[in-house]
Formats: C-alpha cells, structure tokens, sequence
C-alpha cells in the first residue's frame, strides 16, 4: 500500500528545492526579454538556460494552470522530463542528448518531413496533451537551442559517459499482454509513487508547480495519440527506468504492466485517423484505428505483435 507519510516527507525536499526554482525564474524574467537576434539566429532571450527551465519545469511556464491564459500551451503538469530524464541529459532511453542532428526528418505519422520544432510539439499535442507552440515563440526557440545544446554537450563527452546504466533492453514476449497480470506488477512496485488511483502526486498545492510523481492515466496524462500509449514504447521506457532508480522487471513483467497502464482511461486525441497517410508505415502496436491489415484493434493494442509484423514483411517479400 501507498504510505503517505512517505510520500509526504518527499514532498517537502522537493518544496524547498521547487521555493528556491521559484526564486531564480522571478530573477530571470526581469533580465530577459529582450528580442534582439543574437549571432545564431536566436533572439536573445531564447537562452539554453530558459530551454532547460521549460523542459524542467514546463508547467509553471506553459502549463493549464499558467496565471495568464494566453501562455496556456500543455494540457497537463506533467514536464518534459517526466519521460525525458534528467531533462533529457541521462544517455539511453528518451535521451535527448543526440537527437538534434536527426532532424528534419522524414515523419511516417505526419507524412512528411519535420523538424525538431515539429517534432517539439509532436510531444506537445500529445505526450503533453496541448496545443502546439508558435513555431517562432520564445519558447520553442528556447527549447530547440538547448536540445541542440544537449546535442554539442554529447559530442565532447567520453564514451564511457555516453554509456547508459540501464538494464538489458526489453524483449518483446511473443503472446497476449496481459493487463490484469500486469495489475498485480503495479501494485507491488508502481503504486507507492504513482498512487493507487495512477493519478499521481503534484508538488504542492498548486498544480503549476508540477509532479513529484507524474501520473499514468487519467485526465492530467499523456493522450491516447502519444508515443508512451503504444505497449512496446512503454515497455522500453519501463524497463529501463521504471521502477525508478531501482529497474529490474522482467520482460514478461514490463509487457503486462505497460498492458495495464495503457487499458486505463486517458484523454482522447481528436482526428488520429489522419495519422500516417500512408498506413502501412503504421506502428505494429499503434493502438487507434484505421489500419492497413485485418487483425483487431485489440492485436494492435496488446499484441501478440510478431504475426501482424510478419504479415507487413510478407507484403514487402511479395511487391
Ligand atoms: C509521456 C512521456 C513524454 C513526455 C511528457 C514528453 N515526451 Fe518527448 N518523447 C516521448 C516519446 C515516447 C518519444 C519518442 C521516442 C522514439 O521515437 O523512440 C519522444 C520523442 C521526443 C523527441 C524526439 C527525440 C529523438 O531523438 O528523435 C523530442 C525532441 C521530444 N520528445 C521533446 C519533448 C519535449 C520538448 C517535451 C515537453 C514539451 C516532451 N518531449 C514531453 C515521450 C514524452
Ligand atoms: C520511487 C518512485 C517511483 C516508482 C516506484 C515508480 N515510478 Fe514511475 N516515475 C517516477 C517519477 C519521479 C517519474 C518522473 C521522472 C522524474 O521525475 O525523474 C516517473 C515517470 C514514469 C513514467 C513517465 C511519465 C508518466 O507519468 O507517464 C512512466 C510511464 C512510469 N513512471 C511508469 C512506472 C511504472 C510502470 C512503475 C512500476 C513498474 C513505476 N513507474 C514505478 C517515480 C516512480
């Protein structure tokens, strides 16, 4: 069961250090400001720093419950490093330490080619459930130049550091994953943090100031189009990082309870059918319709995924 003295005790630490966050950005907006264009082609106040904050703490800058409506950009508290840890500087799962050079790139789900801004509020109308950011906003400026910031970091590192420490990486079971076993999983190791009813435990008693424990369903979560919605997505994510700081589930483990999280209710992304245009670049474990195949949606969702691969490849060994 979920002790909530514990929980509580945590919760404290992190006011203080979110008492003295607080302290700093009042300093920084009042230097900044300004929107001269710098050397690099970013105005002046699209400062790595302010991308780091954003990331850390999107909430408080762009979250529902902003003070100022117009600045209302996430449907959620959640940050960005609730999935990208460490605000995306940790290597291996959902770093976002070598991700810049990838774009612009070619999109299956948007069906065309993006670029990291894209990509940003790929993350921001799903993951986030929100709206997108003006593609010449302080804000994604901000955001892209400390991701490719990350990225010059990256470079100069020593490979023994861009080493990850997780665990071996997840092997898909070739079955049904099964939610009600992965039920049981969520209650001996994920309950404690994330709650019983999966919604979480915010900072304090204001929501913009984020999670301690970000929540794994339910109206304040990522949405049904995101990335973590797809069971095999999950799975890799969990398996690395989850539970945190102490990750050692099995793989028949990490493919149940990423089942279980993903059969619960979350917000509803409109208009996903117009997702991948080309529908057989579609995800064997995307979990919403339409689909270029015959197998049900509940294949699609819970697996097993080797047979409706195996299907796409005989298409391709056939044209
Ligand atoms: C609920 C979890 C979650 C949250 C919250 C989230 N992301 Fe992501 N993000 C993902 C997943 C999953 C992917 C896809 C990774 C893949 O394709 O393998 C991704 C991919 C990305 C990528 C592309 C990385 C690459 O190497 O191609 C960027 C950039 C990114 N996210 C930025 C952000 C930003 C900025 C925010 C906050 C505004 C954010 N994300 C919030 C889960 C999340
Ligand atoms: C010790 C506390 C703790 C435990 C136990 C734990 N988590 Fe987390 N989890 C976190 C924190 C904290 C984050 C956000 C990342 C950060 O702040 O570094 C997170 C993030 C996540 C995320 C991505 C963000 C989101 O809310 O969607 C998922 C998915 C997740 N955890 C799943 C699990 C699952 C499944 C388990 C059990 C196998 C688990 N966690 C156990 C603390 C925990």
């Amino acid at each position: 069961m979920t002790t909530h003295s514990q929980r509580g005790s945590m919760q404290t630490a992190i006011l203080t250090g979110l008492a003295i966050g607080v302290a700093v950005i009042a300093g920084t907006l009042t230097l900044t400001g300004g929107n001269e264009t710098g050397a690099d082609g970013y105005p002046d106040a699209a400062t790595e720093e302010y991308g780091r904050r954003l990331l850390r703490d999107t909430s408080l800058y762009i979250g529902p419950n902003h003070d100022d409506t117009a600045m209302r950009y996430s449907g959620t508290d959640m940050a960005c490093a609730s999935c990208h840890l460490e605000i995306g500087t940790k290597p291996g799962t959902l770093s976002l330490l070598s991700s810049a050079p990838k774009y612009p790139r070619d999109s299956g789900r948007d069906g065309g080619i993006r670029d990291l801004r894209d990509r940003i509020n790929g993350c921001m109308q799903r993951s986030m459930n929100g709206k997108p950011l003006p593609r010449d906003s302080i804000e994604i400026m901000a955001m892209e130049r400390y991701i490719i910031g990350l990225n010059g970091q990256y470079e100069v590192m020593g490979a023994s550091n861009r080493i990850s420490d997780e665990q071996a990486v997840f092997v898909e079971p070739n079955r049904r994953a099964d939610p009600e076993a992965g039920r049981i999983v969520y209650e001996n190791r994920c309950q404690v943090c994330h709650g019983a009813d999966g919604l979480g435990l915010l900072a304090t008693a204001k929501p913009a100031n984020g999670y301690l424990f970000p929540p794994l369903w339910g109206p304040d979560s990522y949405n049904n189009g995101a990335g973590m919605n797809r069971v095999l997505t999950a799975a890799r994510f969990i398996k690395a990082r989850m539970p945190l700081g102490q990750a050692d589930l099995t793989d028949d483990e990490t493919f149940d309870v990423s089942a279980y999280i993903n059969s619960k209710p979350r917000p509803i992304k409109a208009n996903l059918d117009v997702d991948f245009p080309d529908r057989t670049r579609k995800h064997v474990d995307s979990p919403y319709p339409p689909y270029a195949d015959d197998f049900p949606q509940d294949q699609h969702k819970y697996g097993p995924f080797q047979p409706i691969r195996e299907y796409y490849e005989s298409l391709k060994n056939s044209e």
